[in-house]
């Protein structure tokens, strides 16, 4: 089953060597153009594909460990809520929607009794465990990135039905798509078990990129134009990872920051080849950094008011998460805002309020 994701050689790219032509060919015009592709529509729906960081309650519908709808996860969500979603509060999907103006909630779409407006204005396919590489899902029995696009082409027909084909293929074509994962295939797949020591840290990286860029053509071939695909974010700092590697002093496993190094600057490439280019022609793909803002507010929690970023929120915060982040066995700290860190893997709500402030002042929305 190893490889689905096979290489894919593809020729440079003519159209940025023609707009290099182009702007060197008008040294005179006065003034600056504007930029080729503004986004000045508004965005009709939000679409999440991914992990636990956008997985805002689809493991719920599947039966699997990695969950979460349980106290004392939600417990600052409206009406204390545990909804799946990983983390005290809102995630990710919740914060751009709503910062979109789109909307303050984003649903799951397994599991949900789906209204027509949240059909019209996007849901969450991304299921918490999964990675890019087909097998890091496997292994804790949880939507493949494959599963989660059989998913949205199911949404599709459902949106159809809603909208009719013509404006339904326009909320397609001209919504935002999020897609965020490849943290479990480095920390959990690579470095924590034996399922791929058959392949060195470079040659996993480059096949977890080459499933990255073949789940990017399908959801472009799915119809999807405008997709943020993040990066890793620095995984030997992660809570979970300084426990397991980190040593007596939980110290940040540089070996794994470096893996998340060197994946990120492969996926950054691989996007930049497929931006735009004619075999994905009319596409706008941006690399979303993870790393460089959550490593500035892990190394400098003052500058951010936070009290603790070297462990999680719930319990001892060395090792709940999931499952044993629960009521019975986990109190969680007094005040998360003080935490980046809720669990061992997942930021708070207000981590990620932070994070996200960062990355739509450095890329817009
Ligand atoms: C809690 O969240 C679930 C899943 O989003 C939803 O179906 C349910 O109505 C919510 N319950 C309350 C009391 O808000
Ligand atoms: C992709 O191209 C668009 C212009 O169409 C540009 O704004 C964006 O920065 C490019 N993305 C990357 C990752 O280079």
């Amino acid at each position: 089953m190893v490889s689905k994701c096979t290489l894919l050689v593809m020729t440079a790219t003519v159209v940025i060597l023609h707009r290099t032509l182009c702007v060197a060919a008008s040294p005179a015009t006065p003034v600056a153009a504007p930029p080729a592709t503004k986004q000045t529509t508004r965005t009709p729906a939000l679409f999440l594909f991914g992990d636990s960081i956008v997985d805002t309650g689809n493991n719920n519908g599947i039966i699997t460990t990695i969950r979460c709808n349980f106290a004392p996860y939600g417990q600052d969500f409206p009406g204390h809520n545990a909804t799946g979603r990983f983390s005290n509060g809102k995630v990710p999907g919740d914060i751009v929607a709503s910062r979109l103006g789109i909307k303050e909630y984003v649903p799951a779409y397994l599991g949900t009794e789906l209204s027509d407006f949240d059909l019209l204005t996007g849901v969450s396919f991304a299921s918490g465990g999964c990675g890019f590489d087909p097998l890091t899902a496997e292994l804790v029995s949880v939507l493949t990135m494959d599963n989660q696009l059989d998913l949205f082409k199911e949404y599709k027909e459902k949106l159809k039905r809603v909208a009719g084909a013509h404006r339904a293929a326009d909320i397609v074509s001209t919504s935002l798509y999020m897609v965020i994962t490849g943290t479990d295939d480095l920390a959990n797949t690579y470095f924590t078990t034996p399922f791929r020591r058959d392949y060195d840290l470079e040659s996993y990286i480059e096949f977890v990129v080459q499933c990255a860029s073949d789940f990017i053509k399908k959801l472009y071939g799915q119809g999807a134009r405008r997709i943020n695909i993040a990066g890793a974010p620095p995984i030997g700092c992660v809570p979970s990872q300084r426990t397991n590697a980190g040593g007596l002093e939980r110290e940040c496993v540089s070996l794994y920051n470096q893996a998340s190094v060197v994946y990120n600057a492969a996926l950054e490439k691989e996007i930049k080849r497929l931006n735009g280019s004619e075999a994905l022609p009319g596409s706008v793909l941006k690399y979303i950094d993870l790393y460089t803002p959550l490593i500035d507010m892990i190394q400098r929690p003052d500058a951010y008011g936070f009290d603790v970023t070297n462990r999680g929120c719930c319990g001892t915060g060395v090792f709940e998460v999931t499952l044993t982040c629960n009521r019975y066995t986990a109190e969680p700290c007094g005040d998360p805002s003080k935490f980046l860190f809720w669990d061992t893997y997942h930021l708070t709500e207000r981590g990620y309020n932070l994070l996200l402030e960062q990355i739509i002042n450095r890329y817009g929305m």
